[in-house]
């Protein structure tokens, strides 16, 4: 193939119009109501969350997996929505921060009301997500990286140590981490229940 023929192909391509994207249609639950959706399969839960469904309590960091601003909840377990595509949450229940607030604040958006755990408030939405979804896991038993006894045994107990590594995905430019852990240690022990 010559110079010629090439760079006639490349006009060609560009000019065309866009191959059609077929779209795939999901039905889920989005706090608490039924939500459907029509969408490209390359569509991210966050992209949908925020762009479709213009619910941008949760926000995007990195776009990558590495900071958890993106954090929420798929069937009650913490995801991070940046990494999910929204196709996969078909006939999920999906909780954002825009659902831990009903009538009043959630626990833990007081905690870290109260415990000052935030400065610009970026990552915070998903912090408070990690919160929720840890202080489940614990009562459910599952151990972290640190959980000294793994052998099942009731509720893990959150120490400040197992605090710090469950909330390791959730990366906090202005450094709150001391108020952080002070607010999730209050809802894990119940004062702020
Ligand atoms: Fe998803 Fe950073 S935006 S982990």
């Amino acid at each position: 193939m010559g110079f010629g023929t090439f760079g006639a192909d490349a006009a060609q391509a560009a000019s065309a119009p866009p191959a059609a994207v077929s779209t795939v249609k999901i039905r889920f639950t989005l706090n608490g109501k039924a939500e459907e959706l029509a969408l490209d399969p390359r569509v991210t839960l966050l992209d949908a969350l925020r762009e479709r469904l213009h619910l941008t309590g949760t926000k995007k960091g990195c776009d990558r997996g590495q900071c958890g601003a993106c954090t929420v909840l798929v069937d009650g377990r913490r995801v991070n929505s940046c990494l999910t595509l929204a196709a996969t949450v078909d006939g999920a229940a999906v909780t954002t921060v825009e659902g831990l607030a009903q009538a009043k604040l959630a626990a833990v958006q007081a905690a870290f009301i109260e415990r000052d755990a935030f400065q610009c408030g970026y990552c915070t939405p998903g912090q408070m997500m990690s919160c929720v979804a840890l202080v489940d896991e614990a009562k459910h038993g599952m151990p972290s990286a640190v959980t000294a006894d793994l052998r099942p045994n009731g509720p893990a107990r959150l120490t400040d140590d197992e605090i710090r590594e469950r909330m390791s995905g959730n990366i906090c430019r202005c450094g709150c981490y001391v108020n952080i852990v002070a607010a999730v240690r209050d809802v894990a022990g119940g004062s702020r229940a």
